[in-house]
C-alpha cells in the first residue's frame, strides 16, 4: 500500500528545501547555470543518491539519476529547476521530487522494472538568461542546435562561456543526447499553473498536449530629447509606440476570443531617465495557442499593424521572430495509461491542453511523451503565491508510481 500521505509530505518538506536556494534573499531566483543552478543541482543529486539511484550530469548541468532496468529501455521522468524572476516553489520542482520519489519507490525496494527509470532535472525551462531556451532538454534528445552556444545572456556572456564557468565542456553536449533505443518515453508532473483542476475539483489532469508559441522580439527607433522642451507634436517617442504594442498584443489577442493570448512581460528602455523622451525600446511579445494555425494567423496580422504604427509615428522598426515553436501533442496510448493510473487512486481524471511551455516540447522530438497536472490554489504560477497542497501532491506521486509500474514500453 503506497501511504499518499506520507509521500505529499515528503513533497512539501522537499520544495521548501529546494525553494530556500535563490541567487535573493526574500524571492526566489534561480537561473540557468549559476551557482544557484549548482546548489540545487547539489541538492538534487544528493537526494537521488539517497533514493538509490545512480547519478550522473550532462554538460548542461542536467542531473540524472537511474535506476537500471531488466532491459536497456528507460522511461524517462524529468520537470525543471530553473524559475522566473520572483517565481513560485512548485512550477518545476514538483516534477523532478515526484520523480524521485516515484524512483525510490521501486529502487530502495530493490525493485527492477522491465526498463530502466532516469529521473532528470533540467536547468533551462524558463528561458530567463538566454533568448532561447529548453536547451537541457533539447542536449537530451539530441536537438540542441551549436549555433546557440553563441548566444549571450544580458551581460555579454555567451551560452559557451556560461557552461565552461560551470565546469563542463561545450563539446560533450552532443554525449547527452539519448539513443531512441533507450528512451522509450519521457513523462513530466507538473503543477497546472491554471485555474480549471480547481474549479472542476479534481486534483490531477491529464495532458493532451503543450501549446505553441511564438516570440516576437520588437525594437523601436526614435529619437532621444529633453523632456521639457520638444513639443509633443515633434516627438518620436519609441516608449510611446512600445505601449501602443502592449495594448494591440491585448485588443488582438481578445479579439481572437480564447484561441491566442498574448503577453508583454517585458520591455528594456536602455537609456532610461525620467527627464529623457526614450529614443530606443525593446520589447518581447509571447504568443501562444493550442492552434499553430491561429497563432500564425495572429503573429502575421499582429506584425502587419505593428508596422503600420511605427510608419504613424515615424519609428525606425526592428521585428526579429525568436521562437516559432509548434503544438506538441501528446501521446494518446499513454494518455490513457496517465488516465488509467489516475482512476485506480479514486480519481476522475480530467483531459487539458497545457497553455504553458514544458521540456516535453523538447522532449517529443525524442520519444513519445505524457504529462500530469496537479491541481495549484487559484491556478497561480509564476508568482510566489504558487501553491499545490501536500495531499494532492501525494496524490500525484502515487499516480505516477502506478503508471510506472502498469507502463508497457
Ligand atoms: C514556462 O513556464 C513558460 O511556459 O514560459
Ligand atoms: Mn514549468
Ligand atoms: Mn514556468
Amino acid at each position: 500500500m503506497l501511504d499518499v500521505k506520507a509521500l505529499g509530505e515528503r513533497a512539501d518538506t522537499m520544495i521548501r528545501t529546494l525553494g530556500s536556494i535563490s541567487a535573493e534573499p526574500n524571492r526566489l531566483v534561480r537561473s540557468f547555470l549559476t551557482p544557484e543552478h549548482r546548489a540545487a543541482a547539489d541538492l538534487i543529486a544528493k537526494w537521488m543518491r539517497a533514493a538509490k539511484l545512480d547519478v550522473s550530469e550532462d554538460a548542461l548541468g542536467t542531473v540524472r539519476g537511474h535506476w537500471p532496468g531488466y532491459s536497456e529501455k528507460r522511461l524517462l521522468i524529468g520537470s525543471h529547476i530553473d524559475a522566473v524572476i520572483e517565481g513560485g516553489l512548485f512550477d518545476g520542482p514538483f516534477g523532478v521530487i515526484a520523480g524521485i520519489l516515484a524512483a525510490e519507490h521501486f529502487a530502495a525496494a530493490g525493485r527492477k522494472l522491465a526498463f530502466g527509470l532516469d529521473v532528470l532535472a533540467f536547468g533551462d525551462e524558463e528561458g530567463v538568461r538566454f533568448p532561447k531556451t529548453l536547451s537541457s532538454s533539447m542536449a537530451c534528445a539530441g536537438t540542441f542546435d551549436s549555433a546557440r552556444l553563441e548566444m549571450t545572456d544580458r551581460d555579454g556572456v555567451t551560452l559557451r562561456d556560461a557552461i565552461v564557468r560551470y565546469g563542463k565542456d561545450p563539446a560533450q553536449i552532443v554525449a547527452a543526447a539519448y539513443s531512441r533505443d533507450v528512451a522509450a518515453a519521457y513523462v513530466e508532473v507538473h503543477i497546472e499553473q491554471g485555474p480549471v483542476l480547481e474549479y472542476k475539483s479534481q486534483p490531477l489532469g491529464v495532458v493532451t498536449a503543450i501549446a505553441g508559441q511564438s516570440y516576437l522580439n520588437v525594437e523601436f527607433l526614435g529619437e532621444a530629447g529633453h523632456a521639457g522642451t520638444v513639443p509633443m507634436m515633434l516627438r518620436r517617442d519609441a516608449l510611446a509606440g512600445a505601449a501602443e504594442v502592449v495594448l494591440l498584443a491585448e485588443r488582438l489577442a481578445r479579439e481572437t476570443k480564447g484561441e491566442v493570448v498574448a503577453t508583454v512581460g517585458l520591455i528594456r528602455i536602455p537609456a532610461a531617465a525620467a527627464n529623457v523622451i526614450p529614443g530606443n525600446v525593446a520589447l518581447i511579445v509571447d504568443i501562444r495557442s493550442g492552434s499553430d494555425a491561429e497563432r500564425h494567423r495572429f503573429v502575421d496580422r499582429f506584425k502587419s499593424e505593428i508596422r503600420a504604427l511605427a510608419d504613424r509615428r515615424e519609428l525606425g522598426l526592428t521585428i526579429t521572430q525568436t521562437r516559432d515553436v509548434p503544438t506538441t501533442p501528446c501521446d494518446p496510448a499513454l494518455q490513457e495509461a496517465m488516465a488509467e493510473a489516475v482512476r485506480a487512486g479514486g480519481g476522475e481524471p480530467l483531459y487539458l491542453a497545457s497553455g504553458a511551455g514544458h521540456d516535453g516540447t523538447a522532449m517529443a522530438k525524442l520519444c513519445p511523451i505524457a504529462m500530469m497536472f496537479v491541481r495549484c490554489r487559484g491556478g497561480i504560477s509564476h508568482n510566489p503565491a504558487e501553491y499545490a497542497s501536500p495531499d494532492d501532491m501525494g496524490i500525484a506521486v502515487a499516480a505516477l508510481i502506478r503508471f510506472i509500474e502498469n507502463a508497457k514500453l
